[in-house]
This record gives C-alpha cells, structure tokens and sequence, in this order.
C-alpha cells in the first residue's frame, strides 16, 4: 500500500487558479474569441431534455405548502418514497429506515459539501492532520467541502492506467489513519467509470479498518446505456455504517433547477448530519418534496431520458470510433476525449469554439494539479452530451473536422 508524494496532489499545488469554477475559468480562456460557428454549448452539465409532464400538476396541487417552513429531515412521504425506490433499484443487504437513514437535501450539491463538515467533527481522534481524499478530477464541491471542514485534501489521480478510479491499492496507511472521508462519484464525472460491487467493498474494508467516512456520489447513477451502475450501499453491511451514498433528481429526472436530492446510509452519521443541517442547511420546500415523490414514482421518463442518451452515445460511437481515445463510458452523459496530440486541452477548446462554435471544457480545470506537477485531466476536454441528439451530431462532426 506505497503512495509515492509524487503520485498524489498536494492542496498547496495550483492552488489559487484550480479553486475557481472552471466556468468561470473557460469564459474568460474564450473571451478573447468569438464562435467561428452558431455556438452549440457541450461545456455545462445541465440536462436539456424535457422536465416530466407531471411536475405542473403536482406542484399546482400542492401550491399552498409554500406557506410553511419546510422541517430540515424532509416530509415523512418523501423519505419513505427515496427509501422504497433504494430498494427497488439497488439490491440492498435489508431496506434504508425512511425516519433515521434518509434526510432530504436541496440537490446533492450542498449535501455533498455539509457532509465534510459533520465528518470532521464526528470522525475520531486521526493519527496526524486530518484528510479527506477525493478522485482528482474531482466536482468542486468535494474539494469546497474538505477546505471548509479544515482539512487536507488529497486528491487521488483517476486516468486511463487505473481505469478512472482511486487506486485503492496505492493508499499508504499513514494517509489512510488520518482519512476523515473518502470522497468517490460512480459513475464518475466526467470519465463516465462506474466502480463495481468489488471495489465498493474493499473500499468499505479500508473505510470499517480505519473509521472514516465514504461518501458515495451516485447522482449520475441513473444515466447509463448499458448495465444499471451499483450503489456504495450495496457493500455496506448491515448497518450501512461509514456509507452515506447522495442522490439528486437533477440528472435522473432532468430537474436540475428543483434543487432535490437525498442522503441515504449510516444513521448515526445521519444523525449529526441533520443536527448541523437543522440550524445551517437550504431546507427543500414542501411542493418540491411532494414533487420528487412523484418523480421517484415514476421510472417512464427515466427510461425515456436513458433512451435519449443512448441515441446520442450511439452516434458519438459512429462519429467519433476510437479518435481521441473515444470510449463509449459506463455511466453519466460526458464524452472524455484526450486531445494530447491536437495541441492539449486549452488549446483545443479555444479551436474548437473559435472555428467550429463548439464550446467544451478544458479537462485540466477539472482537475488539481499534483506535486509532481502532472495534472490528470491535462490532454483531455469534456464534452456534456446534453442538448438534443441532432445538435449533439452536428456538434460531434464539426469537432473532427476542426481537430482532424
Ligand atoms: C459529480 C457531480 N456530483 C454532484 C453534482 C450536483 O448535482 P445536484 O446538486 O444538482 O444534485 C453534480 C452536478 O453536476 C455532479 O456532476
């Protein structure tokens, strides 16, 4: 279990530029540039396909909730919705209690960044400073969260060598004993690798030997062409203990302006999590709550979202074949391309908007840039299979014609 300093990021490496949003990062690399062409965006991660017919209705019937404050552990209703469609979906070692394993949250993003709070006051003693490690790229909010929690980041490379996922093997126990969380996204963003039963559990060994956290980022886990992706519950025992796993109506449903999602798994963590919840977290307003059970009810429009997708990835297969080291992922709607040899990541992006009216991301502002200065998401761009299929072609097709 050898980790090399060399083979994982330092917080103190890049610091300043690889903090920003990498939005805010990529208008200003594009500010310079106009689109060669009418601009077709693949940057932003936002779904564009339809919001489900049914959310006028139930979000009509249920108007007048607005009135109330909403209780920060979400309405009885919801939680027991979130906690039978767990069951349904995934094959969970016994069914998540709905009143003490299951909080509510305004998108996985809050909860994701709230959660490295609680972890860090309710984790025990650490063998030297506290860390929370995260894949490195990585969504900013691990990242946000860690810093605000007071603790070192260790960003863990996920390239093609490893298959896009922490080597678990390459962990030293040194940075193991002071690990608080351990950050992970299946299906990654924006690689697409989906971690397997496996290796959720021999992450939850390390996580049961050495008393942290795993925070299991899964709100991609609906997006997918082929095999439905596993849950980190999955592996997680009995008693779900060191597992919280976030979901979000966001990508699943197309909601992403709703702001729902929930937090599922050990209930004592769960238990801090919503003291510090109760007094600091976005509470998630009653009709969206009642909203999001009629969402979790209803696995057409998912299907039907799946279909999109599939349609897209099927002519990113035909369009792109094996350029760029193209590879149809296992999970999520982002396209990885490595464009090493078409002059690197910033270079490509600016091309590719300045002469095809593609705008992309440039992948090394996704990532950290490690000690040894190598920064794994350097050499790629990301491209969001959001917009519809036909759009998404003719932006795929203008892409190899500029790289070419
Ligand atoms: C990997 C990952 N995690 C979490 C989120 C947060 O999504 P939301 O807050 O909408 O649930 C996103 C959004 O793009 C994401 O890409």
């Amino acid at each position: 279990m050898a980790m090399t300093a060399a083979s994982r990021a330092s917080e103190d490496a890049g610091q300043t530029d690889s903090e920003r949003s990498p939005f805010a990062r990529l208008t200003e690399l594009l500010a310079p540039y106009k689109p060669g062409k009418p601009l077709i965006a693949l940057s932003l991660g936002e779904p564009q396909h339809p919001v489900p017919g049914f959310v006028g209705d139930v979000l009509a019937r249920h108007i007048a909730e607005f009135g109330r404050y909403p209780i920060a552990r979400g309405i009885e209703p919801f939680r027991t919705t979130a906690a039978a469609w767990l069951s349904t979906r995934f094959r969970l070692p016994r069914p998540v209690d709905p009143d003490s394993e299951i909080l509510v949250l305004n998108g996985s993003r809050e909860g994701l960044f709230f959660a490295a709070l609680t972890a860090a006051r309710s984790v025990g003693n650490r063998k030297g400073r506290p860390a929370i490690l995260m894949p490195n790229p990585f969504y900013p909010a691990y990242g946000a969260g860690a810093r605000a929690a007071g603790c070192e980041q260790i960003f863990l490379p996920t390239t093609r060598q490893n298959g896009f996922l922490p080597d678990l093997d390459a962990l030293d126990e040194a940075t193991l004993a002071r690990t608080v969380a351990f950050y992970i996204a299946s299906p990654a963003n924006p690689q697409g690798a989906v971690a397997t039963p496996d290796y959720f559990a021999r992450l939850k060994r390390l996580a049961d030997r050495f008393g942290f956290m795993i925070f299991s980022d899964e709100c991609y886990s609906e997006i997918y062409t082929r095999e439905a992706p596993s849950s980190a519950l999955e592996c997680a025992g009995p008693d779900f203990s060191k597992v919280v796993a976030f979901q979000s109506l966001s990508k699943r449903s197309n909601l992403p302006g709703m702001r729902v999602g929930f937090a599922a798994g050990d209930r004592n963590f769960l238990g801090l999590f919503h003291e510090l919840r109760n007094v600091a977290a976005p509470q998630v307003p009653v009709p969206l709550q009642h909203v999001a059970i009629a969402a979790y009810g209803d696995e057409a429009h998912v299907e039907e979202n799946r279909r999109l997708y599939r349609m897209k990835f099927d002519s990113a297969d035909q369009i792109l074949g094996s350029r760029y080291g193209y590879r149809r992922p296992d999970g999520g709607f982002c396209v990885w391309l490595d464009v090493s040899a078409h002059g690197g990541d910033e270079a490509a992006t600016v091309k590719l908007y300045r002469d095809a009216g593609v705008r992309v991301v440039p992948g090394s502002y996704l990532a950290r840039r490690q000690v040894d200065g190598f920064n794994p998401g350097a050499g790629y761009i990301r491209l969001a299979l959001v917009a519809d299929s036909a759009t998404t072609a003719e932006a795929l097709h203008r892409l190899v014609d500029v790289l070419d």
